[in-house]
């Protein structure tokens, strides 16, 4: 008999983050917006906590999780890895596909991790209350919930076309407590700028992070939070994969792939993280990112510097960017309309030590509609991306008849995002 899941006990949570920036050759520094000189640790302190700024640039390999991190942790992980034997079925394939999910978290995708993290160093240097945009909604739920556990106000900047679509997430965050502003908005000036040039844009991550960090750094007890792309970010993230590499132990395997969609970064960084130090150490695996056509940073992006935000708030930083302006069309998978991508994944990428793919959003749904029909989990659609790219590797696989094992990361369910399910299945989906 085939194991269906593993499923760790408790004490099993790993009790260090793997910080992979103690592996990789150091990143191109950040630079300061105005004077385009390398960042100094001050200057973050407007915007981030000591202790989040000390891991942005740590290059220990392991970094300490704090005890009433880890309880809170424990109300969701370890989280289950699952092999898709029905998946598989479907498909006639004689490769195994594994799966690592994070939807189980209490906020329904792998960003509660770093949420917890975030809001505890934060209260722990006295902020009263933290700004930041949302995407799809996941991120802003996460920091909502762990807003609420710590008892700091929370305000969401929510990309205004994710608004529309997801209605049933902004009441979710309100429900912990938190403020939702559908951005661009009234509130800021960047916001009221944009809407004087561009009445009926969709919005960006890029205008929701100016917006939020231009509330940040005009009240002394405001933060701003962002929940991708940066170093810390994806150190929180590291305990997808630490988890995942023991559970795949415990099967007695490895994988030859590891697929992850690819927004900003960080649920794709956090799963690799081990296995990227087992490649630099020679193990044979491939690490393979997946986007939106629609916003392909990673495939069609340069490696450069750039800003992280659309009014030219941010530092800059080396990255695969399709430009700071740029405005993806309002595609679904909300959480993957970025122009960026993490520092971490772009050194990876530029030195050759991860591939990336890009797929239109129909083909997309139609691999998460397969899915939630075999495996029973109705995907997020940016976890779909993943879903997507270990369907055609495990269809490869058939045609050579090999036994290839693919592990992905299915990183939040897909219970707010049924607009989305509606329009695949009336056929009202463009295929961007
Ligand atoms: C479920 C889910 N997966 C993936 C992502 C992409 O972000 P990241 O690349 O930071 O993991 C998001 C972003 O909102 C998300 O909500």
């Amino acid at each position: 008999m085939s194991l269906r899941k593993v499923v760790l006990d408790e004490r099993a949570i790993p009790q260090v983050w793997y910080n992979l920036q103690a592996d990789l050759p150091p990143l191109p520094p950040p630079l300061h917006p105005v004077t385009r000189e390398p960042l100094k640790a001050d200057d973050l302190a407007d915007l981030f906590p000591p202790d989040l700024i000390a891991q942005e640039v740590s290059r220990e390999r392991y970094i300490d999780i704090p005890g009433e991190i880890m309880d809170l942790y424990r109300a969701y992980r370890p989280t289950p890895l699952y092999r898709a034997l029905r998946l598989e079925k479907e498909l006639q394939t004689p490769a195994q596909i594994y799966y690592k999910y994070e939807g189980v978290s209490l906020a329904g995708s792998h960003k509660l991790n770093t949420a917890i993290p975030q809001v505890y160093y934060n209260k722990k240097a006295g902020i009263k209350c933290l700004t930041t945009e949302t995407g799809a909604g996941q991120w802003g739920s996460a920091l909502s919930i762990a807003c609420c556990f710590f008892g700091l106000k929370c305000r969401v900047y929510m990309v205004r076309v994710s608004y529309n679509q997801k209605p049933y997430r902004r009441s979710l965050m309100e429900a912990y407590g938190a403020q939702v502003i559908a951005s661009p908005s009234q509130e800021t000036k960047t916001g009221r700028k944009v809407l004087a040039e561009q009445p009926d844009t969709p919005g960006t991550l890029g205008i929701a992070i100016s917006e939020a960090v231009e509330e940040a750094v005009q009240h002394p007890d405001t933060n701003y939070s962002l929940g991708s792309v940066l170093n810390h970010v994806l150190l929180h993230q590291s305990i997808i994969g630490q988890e995942a590499k023991l559970q795949m132990e415990k099967l007695g395997c490895y994988p030859d792939l590891v697929i992850g969609c690819h927004g900003g970064g960080s649920n794709f960084g956090g799963l690799v993280a081990p296995f990227a130090y087992d490649k630099m150490q020679g193990q044979k695996v491939r690490l393979v990112a997946v986007e939106p056509s629609a916003c392909p940073t990673l495939t069609k992006g340069e490696y450069r510097y750039d800003y992280c935000d659309a009014a030219g708030f941010t530092p800059l930083i080396k990255m695969y960017t399709l430009g700071y302006k740029f405005t993806p069309p309002g595609i679904h998978a909300g959480g993957l309309r970025y122009h960026g991508a993490a520092p971490f994944i772009s050194s990876l990428l530029h030195n050759g030590l991860i591939e990336a793919k890009a797929y239109p959003q129909t083909e997309v749904f139609q691999s998460a509609i397969l899915f939630a029909r075999s495996e029973g989990i109705l995907p997020a659609p940016e976890s779909a991306h993943a879903i997507h790219a270990a369907i055609q590797e495990a269809l490869i696989a058939k045609e050579a008849d090999e036994k290839k094992v693919i592990l992905f990361g299915l990183s939040g369910h897909g219970c707010f995002d049924l607009t989305a399910y509606d329009d695949y299945l009336a056929g009202r989906l463009n295929n961007v």
